[in-house]
């Protein structure tokens, strides 16, 4: 619906922008029924909103990951809700997932998980085809128009092998984008780079979020970048300590 509004400052903004993302008293316990069981998300309470651009920060451990892979559906609280633009996650079986996950979340990883034989393009194309089956033109033309978005157009048809580290995390921004994800999930997306190149993706995602008013949630190490970022949400020991409420 929002999505047919072209100007961004049309789209309903602050409290009126719809939930993208709810949790609700979500822990998480690895070693389950083994001598090291241990908890490591204690009760998380989250909700983000449509066009917010959040930063996730915390100390090595305390559980930053463990949060990402289970908003990205790749992983299963223990108990708690957890909610995707509304639809609720606990009753849904495995294939239902990653329809869900296909559909509204992209993924940024520090590695960015190339296909490093495949070109630019075929990477991007990647999450169409896993939906969609076989390759079109109208894939190929979408790929293509994300390439020139994060600005490798000339380099569509290189191996993704051959381009710098900055233009790897670029392709992977192109390629988190392709299903017009609702949230865009990153962890340590410029942890790699160097700074010219972290600051060169940071802005894209930035500029991305604000023409499309994607959601960002965005784990860093880099308190300049963070506070950059329009809410900053901080985990120490498994536990939201700030910024667990949307602006
Ligand atoms: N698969 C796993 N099995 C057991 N413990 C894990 C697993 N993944 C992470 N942990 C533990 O959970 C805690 C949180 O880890 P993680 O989510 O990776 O934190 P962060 O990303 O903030 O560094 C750490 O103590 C880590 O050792
Ligand atoms: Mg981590």
């Amino acid at each position: 619906m929002a999505d047919a509004i072209a100007a961004p400052g049309a789209r309903p903004q602050g409290e009126d922008a719809p939930v993208v993302l709810a949790l609700h008293a979500v822990r998480k316990s690895y070693g389950i029924g083994t001598p090291v069981e241990t908890e490591v998300l204690h009760g998380i309470d989250l909700r983000l909103r449509r066009g917010e651009f959040c930063a996730l920060i915390g100390p090595s451990g305390s559980g930053k990951s463990t949060l990402l892979n289970i908003i990205g559906l790749l992983d299963r609280p223990t108990s708690g809700t957890l909610e995707i633009e509304g639809t609720p996650t606990g009753g849904l079986d495995d294939a239902a997932l990653t329809r869900l996950r296909g559909r509204s979340i992209g993924f940024v990883f520090q590695y960015h998980y190339l296909i490093t034989a495949f070109s630019a393009l075929e990477n991007v194309m990647m999450p169409l085809l896993v939906e969609r089956g076989r390759p079109d033109d109208a894939m190929r033309g979408k790929a293509a128009s994300l390439l020139a978005r994060v600005g490798l157009e000339r380099w569509k048809d290189s191996r993704a092998s051959h381009l710098s580290g900055g233009q790897q995390q670029r392709v992977a921004v192109a390629r988190a984008l392709a299903a017009d994800p609702a949230l865009v999930l990153a962890d340590e997306p410029t942890g790699n780079l160097d700074t010219r190149a972290a600051e060169g993706v940071f802005e894209l995602m930035r500029d991305v979020n604000r023409e499309r008013g994607t959601t960002f949630l965005l784990v860093t190490h880099n308190m300049a970048l963070a506070s950059r970022c329009d809410r900053t949400i901080e985990l120490v020991d498994g536990r939201i300590v700030a910024g667990g409420q949307p602006i």
